[in-house]
């Protein structure tokens, strides 16, 4: 028996969805992290948690420091222009920031992981097949370790924002992925960072399912025309927590 696919919503019913969920917030209650059952984004009604965590003796499962890799980090690995024979096209751009603790004490030589689409808002991904073009010159990861101010950096190209299967012509807006590791499991976190300014947000059930607007800007990386360097690459900013109150929001279950 063939199924057909359900019809895609509309822009307008996702933007209602999203507003009727906004107006229904609590603007006592800081919410910091995303809703993991959030209708607008429809995939996370089938894949979020419906049953409660187990609790894990803190202890038991932070016997050992995170072991990264199956071999060092070598500093070049920041840079994702680099890593084929030609300049990738796009807007280089250089994104630094620090790691920190709830106590806002640095997180230091820990292991920061980036994945991201090209310019065109391309990932080289079997699943990404719409027409955009993929960049020779760009694969599109990388990864560095903290210094001992717990500051990360890395050269790329700014990612392009790109169409996805939410609703009928929804486009995330442009992000990076981060993983990081902390200096225990616990503060494993793998988030999105967006930048200033863009209009799709606040189209976009995934940026959205964080309801407290003031937890979401927390993804949006500022423009530093300091870090920007003369004739060469625009600079962005953006500092990551991994633990606390002022925890950096979680990207939700399902990667888009
Ligand atoms: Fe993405």
């Amino acid at each position: 028996m063939t199924q057909t696919a359900p019809a895609l919503g509309t822009q307008e019913e996702i933007d209602a969805e999203m507003a009727a969920i906004s107006a229904g917030r609590d603007p006592t209650y800081v919410e910091t992290q995303p809703r993991l059952d959030y209708p607008p984004y429809r995939s996370s009604l089938l894949r979020h948690p419906t049953k409660d965590l187990h609790p894990a003796d803190p202890e038991g499962i932070e016997l050992w420091a995170p072991v990264f890799g199956e071999r060092d980090v070598d500093p070049i690995e920041a840079d994702l222009t680099v890593q084929h024979d030609g300049q990738p096209i796009g807007e280089r751009m250089v994104v630094t920031g620090r790691v920190l603790d709830g106590a806002a004490r640095p997180v230091r030589r820990q292991l920061v992981e980036i994945w991201q689409a090209n310019s065109s808002g391309r990932y080289i991904h079997q699943r990404d097949q719409h027409p955009a073009p993929l960049d020779p010159h760009f694969t599109g990861a990388g990864r560095c370790l903290t210094d001992d101010e717990g500051r990360y950096s890395f050269t790329t190209i700014k990612p392009g924002p790109y169409p996805w299967l939410n609703h009928r012509n929804a486009w995330r807006p442009a992000h990076i992925h981060f993983s990081l590791f902390g200096t225990d499991f616990t503060q494993r976190l793998v988030t999105q960072m967006y930048f200033p300014g863009d209009p799709l947000f606040a189209l976009d059930p995934i940026y959205q399912s964080i309801v407290d607007p003031r937890a979401r800007e927390r993804l949006v990386a500022s423009y530093d025309h300091d870090l920007t360097q003369p004739e060469w690459a625009t600079g962005y900013r953006w500092d990551i927590v991994l633990s606390g109150g002022r925890r950096t929001p979680l990207e939700s279950e399902v990667e888009a």
